[in-house]
């Protein structure tokens, strides 16, 4: 029971499936940090939950940090390819941003930037975020000397170009290595990166593999949060499955499957784009609701069905809208405040902001705009739905129940 209680409290905060990482696995690495903390399991469950440094601690003796330079060559030949016809000749002076998630121990964001170097890319460029979480990787992703087993397959041409053999292994340049920005952070986290802009390019490869549907799909949308829209999505060979299931078209670049964000436009009607999601005015909330899938329909290109979202009242807020859409999240919001300054009882204004906000994934901010929107305009059903749906996420089901009750009676 103990073992089980811990096992679930560690799936949920990371996303691992227990059965891959296996419950021996998990038991044996609470064993040896009950036998460190010197407590029983029941007591290392309460130090879990309240500890994120031993959260941390027992985390590290079960991830795999398995990766090696220029892992999957067909990737990074796709990667180049597509820098080189693509990025290069649509946008020679903006500054390419790239994630690579989980990063380990380094190979991967490093791989990138050797890459983008050979393509006579100069280092002000680019800008790459390398995020894991485990400290224990990330230091020795910083410390950049590695063995022979970083170094795999026969094209190894790269490692006398910027590699420097020493005692303890091979150190990387200084060049590449002052090239990545480190931290630490959890994928499954509602906030992660919260604060950064978005990227045109990420790499989330060997990772979703490790972790169930939940952990999978909470991966996925944060990383879908954080592309600029036809942005790419690099996952692992085996992982391209994943892609589908959200907002993502599965598209083939030079010879490898990747994940491009969707335009967050509806273009089959005018004035009715925004930004993620659109709910769509016809639905209705069904009686077993918040049992159902939420009422929300991803937006899609080629999506005939949605429904307009409600007109917006003026051009100035259609225009912060576009801005939005076309990933301009921070300068949308800046944006919408000022408008909210001179019409300050704009409920359609505190709905877009509250969009937007939950475009970034700030969804306290979202709540509060969304709210306000309803105070200033009761009957915006538009701004309920939105506000029901953040309740239901965060399984607030009385709160679900009184306001779904007013929206049924909006619909009468
Ligand atoms: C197999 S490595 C993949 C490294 C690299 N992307 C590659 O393809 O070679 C898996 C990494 O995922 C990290 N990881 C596991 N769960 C994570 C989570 N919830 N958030 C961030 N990183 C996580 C682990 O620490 C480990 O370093």
């Amino acid at each position: 029971m103990i073992w089980s209680k811990i096992e679930n409290l560690l799936c949920d905060k990371t996303g691992f499936d227990g059965n891959i990482i296996g419950t021996r696995k998990i038991i044996k690495a609470v064993e040896n940090r009950c036998l460190i903390c010197g407590v029983n399991a029941d007591d290392y469950l309460q130090i879990l939950y309240t500890s994120r440094e031993e959260f941390n601690e027992l985390v590290e003796l079960l991830v795999v940090p398995e990766t090696w330079f220029f892992r999957d060559h067909q990737t990074y030949e796709a990667f180049t390819k597509y820098i080189r016809f693509q990025w290069m000749s649509k946008s020679p002076t903006s500054k390419l941003r790239l994630l690579s998630v989980p990063c380990s121990t380094g190979e991967e964001p490093y791989s990138l930037v050797m890459t983008l170097l050979d393509l006579g890319l100069l280092p002000n460029q680019f800008h790459i975020d390398a995020v894991d979480i485990s400290k224990r990787a990330l230091s020795k992703a910083r410390k950049a000397i590695y063995g022979r087993n970083s170094f795999r397959g026969s094209n190894l041409e790269f490692q006398n170009r910027y590699f420097t053999s020493t005692d303890t292994g091979y150190q990387l340049c200084e060049k590449v290595k002052n090239a990545v920005n480190w931290s630490q952070g959890n994928l499954l986290e509602a906030n992660f990166l919260v604060d950064r802009s978005l990227y045109d390019i990420i790499f989330c490869r060997n990772v979703l593999i490790y972790f169930d549907n939940y952990g999978r799909k909470n991966t996925l949308k944060n990383l879908h949060r954080l592309l600029k829209t036809q942005g790419l999505l690099f996952v692992g060979a085996s992982e391209t499955g994943e892609l589908s299931n959200l907002d993502f078209e599965v598209i083939r670049l030079n010879g490898v499957f990747v994940g491009q964000k969707k335009a967050a436009v509806v273009k089959t009607q005018k004035n009715t784009s925004v930004k993620g999601y659109v709910i769509s005015q016809s639905q209705t909330l069904s009686d077993n609701y918040p049992i159902n899938q939420p009422k929300v329909t991803a937006i899609s290109d080629n999506m005939q069905t949605v429904k307009p979202v409600q007109h917006l009242q003026n051009g100035h807020l259609e225009s912060i809208r576009n801005s939005a859409d076309q990933g301009n999240l921070t300068v949308a919001i800046s944006q919408c405040q000022n408008f909210i300054y001179q019409n300050s009882t704009s409920a359609e204004a505190y709905l877009l902001l509250g969009e937007i906000y939950q475009a970034q994934g700030v969804e306290s901010r979202a709540e509060e705009c969304f709210q306000k929107a309803i105070y200033l305009d009761p009957k915006n059903s538009q701004a309920l739905l939105h506000l029901i749906l953040l309740k239901e996420q965060q399984g607030d089901y009385e709160k679900v129940k009184i306001l779904r009750q007013r929206w049924q009676r909006l619909q009468k």
